[in-house]
C-alpha cells in the first residue's frame, strides 16, 4: 500500500523532525517524510533534513504583505509534494485561519506541555512557576486557536525538585520524539478519528495514548 506523504513545518533546531524522519526510515512504517518547509532560512532542521535526503524549502514570512498570502504559498508547496499530513515540529509562525481550515482533520502540531495547561511560549517556565508536579508533551490536531485542538496523545513526565528550563526540556523532549512518531504512524495506519471535538484511536492497547516517561 502506498505511504502516506507527511509535509513537516520547522522554524528552528528540528529534533522532532529528526525523530520523524529516523522514524520513517523503516521499512515497515507506513509514512514518508515527503518535504520540510521552514519559514527561516537558517533552521537548524533544515540541514539534517537534506542530509537524510528529503526535500527542504525554505518560505520566508518576511516580505509578504499578510498571514494568508505566506500560508497558501506554504500550502502550494506542500500540495506539489503531495502531502496527505501537515506536522508541525517547532513551527513558530501562527497561522491564518484560512491554513488550519484548509487542512483541517490533515494537520498536527507537538506542544511541550500537557496542554490545555501552559499554551504559547516559554512553556516550561510556565510550569515551573506554576509548581505542577507533571508535565510532559501533548499531539493535537491544529485549529485556528492556538496550540488547541483535539488531543490525539499525550506523554507525562515528573518535573523534580530543582528542575530548570533546561533539565525539564530535555526530558519532555524524549517523550516527544517517541510521541510523535507513534501518533502519524496511527494516523497513516487510520486509526485516528474525530467526532464532536474528541479523537477516537482505534485499535491500540488501552492507555497507550498517554505514555507515561520510564524515567524517575
Ligand atoms: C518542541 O519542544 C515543540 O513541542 C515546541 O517547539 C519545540 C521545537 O523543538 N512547539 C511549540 O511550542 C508549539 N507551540 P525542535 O525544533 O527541536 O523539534
Amino acid at each position: 500500500m502506498a505511504k502516506l506523504k507527511v509535509g513537516i513545518l520547522i522554524s528552528g533546531r528540528g529534533s522532532n523532525m529528526a525523530a520523524l524522519i529516523q522514524a520513517a526510515q523503516a521499512a515497515d512504517y507506513p509514512a514518508e517524510i515527503a518535504c520540510v518547509v521552514s519559514n527561516r532560512e537558517d533552521a537548524g532542521g533544515l540541514e539534517a533534513a537534506r542530509k537524510a535526503g528529503v526535500p527542504t524549502t525554505v518560505i520566508s514570512h518576511r516580505g509578504y504583505p499578510d498571514r494568508e498570502t505566506f500560508d497558501r504559498d506554504v500550502s502550494a508547496s506542500l500540495e506539489k509534494h503531495g502531502v496527505g499530513l501537515v506536522a508541525l515540529a517547532g513551527f513558530m509562525r501562527i497561522q491564518s485561519a484560512w491554513f488550519p481550515e484548509h487542512w483541517a482533520g490533515r494537520q498536527i502540531n507537538i506542544h511541550p506541555s500537557l496542554l490545555p495547561a501552559f499554551p504559547g511560549l516559554h512553556v516550561q517556565r510556565q510550569a515551573l512557576d506554576a509548581g505542577v508536579r507533571l508535565s510532559g508533551c501533548t499531539v493535537h490536531f491544529v485549529t485556528p486557536t492556538l496550540d488547541s485542538g483535539p488531543i490525539i496523545a499525550q506523554a507525562a513526565v515528573p518535573v523534580l525538585p530543582g528542575d530548570t528550563v533546561e533539565t525539564l526540556s530535555v526530558r519532555i523532549q524524549r517523550q516527544e520524539h517517541r510521541l510523535y512518531p507513534l501518533v502519524v504512524r496511527w494516523f497513516a495506519e487510520g486509526r485516528i478519528s474525530i467526532a464532536d471535538g474528541q479523537v477516537t484511536v482505534r485499535d491500540i492497547p488501552p492507555g497507550a495514548a498517554l505514555l507515561f516517561s520510564p524515567e524517575p
